[in-house]
Formats: structure tokens, C-alpha cells, sequence
């Protein structure tokens, strides 16, 4: 008998290490429309959408057409061993996979291994950057997210299992021209640092669906208010009062539009570390300051790294709520803990936003590792330094966001950290690097990581690189020169100086067509500027992996060669392609249906690589056939809150079409209890091809900013 239960006993314990140990099917509910959710090991309390505190959309998400769950339930598996959880998702031969953050120099994501981790962007894509997203869109239309505020392993199709459904062969290096340094991997690996994780899968049914979904998930994505996509100017870091003044008023005389001024370092008493207090000797009367500038119609936003200087007013109460270590010398507030956020928000609201500042600009929130807090950091709320490096730019935006909705007024800034959970936040990233290609390639992977990108200007070698830079910011979510350094203007580079102020007046008369596709991104989850990859009718098929027998050579190299980094979608209708410094000419990939110039309404081409030389003047700027883009008049600041303003709606190309406008007061959270509109533009043509274009009528109740529509067909 004895005998019995000690075998019983070992089976027991036998088929309780075999359970760990073999991965397991995990069990997947669906808990928004099309948002599935599995639960693997013992999540932490801790994680991405606890730090933002994300509410999902869910009646914006049942409005997505279904497709069902998207992958074969045995085929993924998590399991913990060793305190770490680990996670396999299935891959198919012809599959590519994007997003796993804001890359800078690559789309295509298959075979790359990467640690995401928030970072300065060092120059090399390995997952360590601004906004390491853990969400990976799939090009057969699926999203997947892993909920974790910790550094994360991805094998993102990279590791060869034995058990690999789809195996590759062995072959002999010695006589087999076919072998290849890395055999082909079918499945996306990711090793999570804790003893469970949760884990979202998003349906399609295409990518941009699943991207739609991700967005709505954590909230939809952010809605700026109008004078947010108006024209920028930081300045000089050691403006004071009276600078500042000046430069908005040459601003007006040389007729450049300017919405919102940013004031960097030198507005506070101290700097890195920093006190959070106006700085008496350069900003005597902030409050006079911030209501004159108001009054000229400028808003201001203040930079600021969260770093508390010992001169600091709040130094002593916050310091039981601070980290171990410092930045800078600079003590740093737990914003996990309420009391951390109580004295620092407190600090923000009693001295900037209650006299009337618009916005910040939260810097120094990703890295470089000898700038940050070291991971052997102790922080009072218990949470570990890794977690807090991971959500301390979304606890930032999260919480100053706050200050904003608490008085019912939008606020739109810079961020230089971000991570999952965090697409409501109207925050954009910028950063120090400076690469233009580069920048043009995070603008488009912003669009899969839910986040927002800027290709700031700062300075150029040439009129012509300032000019270049010019226009792709004009074509980006916040149109802005960082002048902190440089000192530079928009009019600077005189031999281009007009050309500039044409296209900051452009970007004025877009505030209709950009402040409704923000609308989109908020209320559909479509973000305004992402990749070809999600446009419909563009094809980059990839057959098959090259065969590299050099080691270093990344198997996917055809996939990367044929990966689009420099060509965008604006909105639902343009097609951006940049051209950078020394380039006269190049090659656009048109997808499929007709395409035509934005600025003529003339056809260039149908699904086919165009190749075009635009002159230095113009950025090249394609639409789609029946597109519609409405347009106000040109002017120097965005309308007031109501004001009523023109529209002009341009139409394009031979096909009838439909725009949905977007209208609300422009500057409170209203549009939140419903006081918002979408009235639909729709281009028709009669039996006798008589074009016709109408819009519907305003919507009893709501805000109404439209005045005369004119409509102008563009082309001929
Ligand atoms: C940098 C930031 C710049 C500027 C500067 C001021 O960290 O990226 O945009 O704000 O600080 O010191």
C-alpha cells in the first residue's frame, strides 16, 4: 500500500514538472469586439494598460466589420518556467510582420531580433528607441500585443524549433550551394522577464483593421485641439520675455503663420535638474506673459524634464516619493505613487496651467542609459526601475493630460517617450538624432506603435536641406522648427525663404482636411500618417527567402530590399514622397486605381513605380482616384474656439467619392459628451457626366464652424 502511494505520488509530481514544461493552448476570450485576450502564468500587477489607464472604445470596435479570431488557437502557445514566461506565435511562409515600436530604419520586421526596451534611438533598429510598442501587425491582417512593462525578448521569426510545423532541411555547408546561415523560422518568439503576462490578439480583417483595433483598444487615438496642428516656433533656450515677444511679432509682419510658441530650458529658475518655476529675471509677469501672448493669439508650451532640482519649491515634500537614484542630480518623482503626483502636477497646475499655458514638452523621459536611472534603482511604490523605464513617459502624458481635462480645455505637446496603451495621449515624440530618411521612416512606423512622430526642423547645411526638412514636416503630425540650439527661423535660409512660408500657409488651409482625419484617428482608430503597407492595393509580395551563406546576412534580404521606408499615407486620400538633400529625382510607387498630382488634379499613373523629378519647390503629393480634400483659406493662426471659416473642397480624378467632416468646438473635451458632427462631402455625377459636389446639412444641436463651401474640381 506503501508502495502504491509513493508511485501515485511521483506520477503526480512527474505529470506536474511534464505540465510546466510543455507549452500549453492557451484559452483566448473575447473582451471588446474583435480583442482577444489570454492570460498566461500570474500577470503582474503592474503593466502597460495599468499605467495608461486606457478605456477601450468598445461600440467604435464593434463598428469594424468581424473576422473571427485570426490564428489557429494550437498553434500558439505560452508557458512559465524559470519565473519567465514564454510565448509563440505561428508564422506562414508568405507572412511579413511590422510595428514591435517606432523603428527608424526598417518596416519589415520578420527574422529581426530585438529587446524592446524604451531608449534613445542609438542609430541601429534592435529595439531599444522612443516608443517600443510590444505590437506587431501581421500583412495577414492580425494584431497581437503583449500587456508587459518589462524589457522583452523578441524572436520575431528568427529561432528554428524541432517542433516546427514547416521545418527547414539540414544541409551540408560543405557541398550544398543552397545552404543557408539562418534556416527559415515559422513562428514569432518573445521571452517575457515575469512569471506571467497578458496577451491580446487583435482581428482584422485587414491590417489597418487590426491596427484600427489596437487604437480603439486603448482609447482611440488622440484628437488635437485646431491651433495643435497650426504652425510651431521653439525658441532659443535662454529667451526671455521680451525675445519671445519680438519673435511672434516678426512672425506677423513677415506674414508666417505661428500658433503656439515653445519655450525651452530657460523659462524655469533652474534647468537639468529642474525647479518647475518661471524664472524671475527672464519671465517677471508669466502671468501677464501668457495672457498677452494669448491675446496675440499664440499659446505657449514649456519643456521640461521631470527631474527635481534640490532648489526646486516642491524638493522636500516630493523627495519620500522619489527614486534611489537621481538624473542630473535631480531627484525622480514615482509618478506610479499619488502623492509623487499630487506635489508634481500640483507644482504644474497652481504656477502654468491655471495662468493660461497650453501645453509641455516632456523631455528626457526614454534614455541613454548614463542619462537615466540605472536598473539596480529602488523606487517607494515597490515598482522596479525596468517597469518605471517603460511607462514613465505614458504616466507623464497620462497625468498632464489630466491637468488639461480637468478644466476642460485640449492640450497638444512633445513627448520623447512613449509606449503601448497610450494613443489617446496628444502627445507627439521628436528626439535628438536627426536623420531625415530615418525621421520619414519612424513617421511611418509611428502608425503601427500607436503613437505620434514629428521630423522636427532644427537646422540644415543648405537652404535646400532646410527646404526638404520643411516639407516633410508640414506633411507630419505637428508642423515645427526646434529652434533651442540653432536660433534658426523659418525665413533663415533666405534663398528658400518663400517657398517655406507657401508651405506653413498650406499646411493653414489643410487644418480642415488634418484636424478631420485626427477626428478619424480619434473616433476609428485610423492613424493619420502610417504605412503603404496598410493601404489597400498596394502589393509588395515576397516569394521566398534568399539563400545567404554569409552569416551576417539576414535571410529575409529580399523582404528588406522591397521594404517602402520613404513614401507615406497622409490622411485617407495623399500619398507623400519625400525627396531629401542632393536628390533631384525618385521613383513612387503608385498601388493600385488611379492616382493624381495634388497640386495640378493631373493623372500620373495607376498601380506602377512612377519616377519624378518635382523641382526643389514642391514635395511630391499624390491622391487617390476620387478623392477629396477640404481646405480653408489661408491664414496665420487656427480659427477660435466656434468661429465659423470657409471651405474649400478640392476633388480629384473621375470617380465619385465621399468625405466624412468632422466639426466641433475645436478646443474643449465636449466633443466627449457628443457635441461633435460628421457631415458628409460626396462628389456625383449625373447621366450627363455633370460633376456635382454637395455637402449635408448641419446637425441640429451641434457645433457648426462651416461657413461658404465652394467646391473645385481639380481635375480637368
Ligand atoms: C534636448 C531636446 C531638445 C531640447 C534640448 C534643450 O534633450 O531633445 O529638443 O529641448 O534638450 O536642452
Amino acid at each position: 500500500m506503501k508502495e502504491r502511494c509513493r508511485r501515485l505520488l511521483i506520477v503526480c509530481c512527474w505529470l506536474l514538472v511534464a505540465a510546466q514544461l510543455s507549452a500549453q493552448a492557451p484559452a483566448w476570450t473575447e473582451v471588446a469586439p474583435g480583442v482577444w485576450k489570454t492570460i498566461i502564468g500570474k500577470p503582474e500587477s503592474f503593466d502597460l494598460l495599468k499605467a495608461s489607464g486606457a478605456v477601450p472604445d468598445k461600440a467604435a470596435l464593434a463598428a469594424i466589420r468581424k473576422a473571427g479570431f485570426p490564428l489557429v488557437r494550437t498553434e500558439i502557445a505560452g508557458r512559465v518556467q524559470d519565473g519567465k514566461t514564454y510565448l509563440r506565435f505561428p508564422l506562414q511562409r508568405e507572412e511579413q510582420v511590422f510595428g514591435f515600436g517606432l523603428n527608424f530604419q526598417t518596416v519589415h520586421q520578420r527574422g529581426k531580433i530585438l529587446q524592446l526596451h524604451v531608449d534613445h534611438f542609438g542609430g541601429k533598429d534592435n529595439g531599444r528607441n522612443h516608443a517600443p510598442t510590444p505590437f506587431y501587425v501581421s500583412s495577414l491582417g492580425y494584431g497581437v500585443f503583449i500587456n508587459a512593462a518589462r524589457y522583452l525578448d523578441v524572436y520575431a521569426g528568427s529561432g528554428v524549433r524541432k517542433d516546427s510545423k514547416n521545418p527547414p532541411v539540414a544541409k551540408d555547408r560543405n557541398t550544398d550551394k543552397t545552404w543557408a546561415s539562418r534556416p527559415y523560422s515559422d513562428a514569432v518568439e518573445i521571452l517575457v522577464p515575469a512569471g506571467g503576462v497578458e496577451v491580446y490578439v487583435f482581428e482584422g480583417p485587414t491590417p489597418l483593421d487590426a491596427v484600427r483595433r489596437f487604437n480603439l483598444f486603448n482609447g482611440g487615438g488622440c484628437l488635437p485641439p485646431r491651433w495643435g496642428l497650426g504652425f510651431t516656433q521653439r525658441v532659443q533656450r535662454l529667451y526671455n520675455a521680451a525675445d519671445v515677444n519680438k519673435e511672434a511679432e516678426e512672425f506677423e509682419q513677415k506674414g508666417f503663420p505661428l500658433d503656439y510658441i515653445g519655450l525651452e530650458p530657460g523659462w524655469q529658475s533652474k534647468s537639468y535638474p529642474c525647479t518647475f518655476e518661471w524664472d524671475k529675471t527672464r519671465f517677471p509677469e508669466p502671468k501677464q506673459f501668457v495672457q498677452d501672448m494669448l491675446k496675440k493669439g499664440i499659446r505657449l508650451n514649456l519643456w521640461l524634464n521631470p527631474y527635481v532640482s534640490p532648489d526646486a519649491s516642491m524638493a522636500k515634500a516630493i523627495a519620500p516619493y522619489t527614486g534611489s537614484h537621481t538624473v542630473w542630480v535631480g531627484a525622480v518623482p514615482d509618478l506610479t505613487m499619488p502623492q509623487a503626483r499630487k506635489i508634481f502636477f500640483g507644482q504644474l497646475k497652481k504656477d502654468q496651467v491655471a495662468i493660461g499655458v497650453s501645453g509641455y514638452k516632456i523631455d528626457e523621459v526614454d534614455g541613454y542609459d548614463h542619462y537615466l536611472w540605472p536598473d539596480v534603482a529602488i523606487f517607494p511604490s515597490g515598482h522596479s526601475a525596468e517597469q518605471l523605464r517603460q511607462t514613465y513617459g505614458v504616466l507623464a502624458q497620462r497625468y498632464s493630460t489630466e491637468l488639461y481635462r480637468q478644466q476642460n480645455t485640449r492640450t497638444f505637446g512633445l513627448v520623447r517617450a512613449s509606449n503601448g496603451g497610450a494613443s489617446s495621449f496628444p502627445y507627439v515624440i521628436y528626439n535628438d538624432y536627426y536623420n531625415h530618411e530615418d525621421f520619414i521612416t519612424a513617421l511611418i512606423n509611428s502608425g503601427f506603435a500607436g503613437v505620434l512622430w514629428t521630423p522636427e526642423v532644427r537646422a540644415s547645411k543648405t537652404g535646400e536641406e532646410w527646404l526638404r526638412r520643411f516639407q516633410t514636416v508640414i506633411f507630419s503630425p505637428m508642423a515645427m522648427i526646434n529652434a533651442w540650439s540653432s536660433g534658426t527661423k523659418p525665413w533663415t535660409y533666405p534663398e528658400v525663404a518663400d517657398q517655406v512660408k507657401q508651405l506653413a500657409l498650406l499646411r493653414m488651409q489643410m487644418m480642415p482636411y488634418w484636424y478631420s482625419e485626427f477626428a478619424k484617428y480619434r473616433f476609428e482608430g485610423t492613424p493619420p500618417f502610417r504605412a503603404m503597407n496598410l493601404e489597400p492595393g498596394f502589393t509588395q509580395e515576397v516569394k521566398k527567402e534568399s539563400v545567404n551563406e554569409n552569416l551576417e546576412q539576414n535571410p529575409y534580404a529580399e523582404a528588406a530590399a522591397k521594404e517602402i521606408k520613404d513614401q507615406y499615407m497622409a490622411g485617407e486620400y495623399l500619398l507623400v514622397a519625400p525627396l531629401f538633400a542632393g536628390q533631384t529625382t525618385r521613383k513612387v510607387i503608385l498601388p493600385k486605381g488611379k492616382w493624381y498630382d495634388f497640386y495640378t488634379g493631373e493623372y500620373v499613373g495607376e498601380g506602377q513605380v512612377i519616377t519624378v523629378t518635382p523641382g526643389l519647390d514642391k514635395i511630391p503629393v499624390y491622391v487617390k482616384d476620387g478623392g477629396i480634400v477640404p481646405m480653408m483659406p489661408a491664414r496665420l493662426h487656427a480659427p477660435k474656439a466656434g468661429e465659423v471659416v470657409d471651405l474649400e473642397v478640392r476633388y480629384y480624378g473621375d470617380k465619385p467619392g465621399t468625405y466624412k467632416l468632422y466639426d466641433d468646438d475645436g478646443e474643449t473635451f465636449d466633443y466627449e459628451q457628443g457635441a461633435y458632427s460628421w457631415r458628409t462631402i460626396s462628389i456625383t455625377k449625373d447621366a450627363n457626366g455633370q460633376v456635382k459636389g454637395t455637402l449635408t446639412a448641419p446637425v441640429a444641436g451641434k457645433p457648426n464652424t462651416i461657413g461658404q463651401v465652394t467646391f473645385t474640381r481639380m481635375t480637368k
